[in-house]
């Protein structure tokens, strides 16, 4: 038996749409920028699973490294019986908190890839027969509509992916996720820490150059879905610490200067040498950051987990003045609220 529904809220005309508008938008800006989510075809999903593996990315080990030594405590104080899962992708580490569940009814992956959603499904019905998996095909980043599943809910939204989105986006995707959460709900958030450099730009820019080829992936899905001539050859990949800001900067630099044609768009896009297109920031975070965000959201935060280095933080909130399902174990008295 299998209890599997994929509801796609993308529509194939939806997407193109999106795509050509943020093309146009981002080539013909200054600077060049794209967004992020058009790294996810296949072949991305598939790349960043690669990443995820690869000596110097440590999120994924330390944020895995959390929830399996949380994963029991997550499981009591949400009392979830409902697990929203926000860019899921394969799902991989969500599969601990899953085993932690008993009580879990149904398990809503939210992904704009379609071959990780399905991928993840599958493994998750065969580990886990009884679970009700309702898999949405859908941008996190616009409103969302929910399938009827029973409360408590618990979003979980892992992998740093929140510090793929800009500060601005970042509030009004917050806010949007607390207007998801009923009383006894909860957000399970998790948040790269600011750490030393090295560490940091390796965890962007490996040796083996997998980070590079995901990077240059973007270019490739615009060459097919627009009818793009770009080279990826032509293209330097580059990962660069932004201080100030606190986030990694993901770019592909021009080895010289060129001419891109986009058949679909009837556009040129001229490149000076040494050009870049910014494709995605992964903004690290602290934990008064992570609170004053949370708390603008209307959002306050719970728990704070780290892994044993410090490199990473899981963080449990739930809509302000509200309470987890089972509260239990805050991590400290001072946290302990009325
Ligand atoms: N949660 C997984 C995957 C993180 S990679 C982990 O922690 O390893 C980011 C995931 O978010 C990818 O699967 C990508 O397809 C998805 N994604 C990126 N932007 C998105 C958006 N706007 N809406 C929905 N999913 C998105
Ligand atoms: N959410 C991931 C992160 O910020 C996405 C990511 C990892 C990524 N490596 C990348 C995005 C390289 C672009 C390029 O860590």
């Amino acid at each position: 038996m299998s209890d599997f529904q994929l509801t796609r809220t993308l529509d194939e005309h939806a997407a193109d749409r999106a795509l050509r508008a943020d093309v146009l938008h981002g080539l013909t800006h200054s600077p060049k920028v794209l967004p992020p989510k058009w790294f996810y075809d296949a072949r991305g999903s598939e790349l960043f699973e690669e990443i995820t593996r690869l000596p110097e990315y440590y999120p994924t080990r330390a944020e895995r490294e959390i929830l399996l030594a949380r994963a029991q405590e997550i499981a009591v104080v949400s009392g979830a019986r409902t697990l929203v899962e926000l860019g899921s992708g394969s799902s991989e580490k969500t599969r601990h908190l899953i085993e932690a569940m008993p009580a879990l009814d149904t398990y809503i992956p939210v992904d704009v890839s379609e071959s990780a959603l399905s991928g993840a499904a599958q493994t998750l019905l065969e580990e886990h027969p009884g679970l009700r998996v309702h898999a949405l095909l859908a941008d996190f980043t616009k409103p969302l509509h929910l399938p009827q599943s029973p409360g408590p809910r618990l979003v979980v939204f892992l992998g740093g992916t929140v510090g793929n989105l800009l500060p601005p986006e970042r509030a009004v995707f917050l806010a949007s996720v607390r207007a998801m959460l009923s009383p006894g709900d909860a957000l399970l958030m998790g948040t790269d820490l600011v750490k030393d450099e090295d560490v940091l730009v390796a965890a962007y820019d490996d040796a083996q150059g997998v980070t590079a080829e995901f990077n240059k992936n973007v270019l490739s899905v615009i060459d097919r879905e627009l009818g793009a001539d770009f080279h990826t050859e032509d293209f330097v990949h580059v990962a660069v610490w932004n201080r100030e800001q606190e986030w990694i900067e993901m770019r592909l630099r021009a080895r010289s200067e060129l001419v891109v044609k986009v058949r679909e768009l009837d556009l040129l896009v001229p490149f000076a040498a040494g050009e870049e297109i910014l494709t995605e920031v992964s903004a690290k975070f602290r934990q008064e950051g992570v609170r004053r965000e949370l708390s603008a959201a209307g959002l306050e935060l719970t728990h704070w987990w780290t892994d044993a280095a410090g490199r990473f933080a899981l963080s449990l909130s739930v809509a302000d003045g509200a309470e987890p399902a089972a509260d239990s174990g805050r991590e400290s008295e001072a946290e302990t609220a009325a």
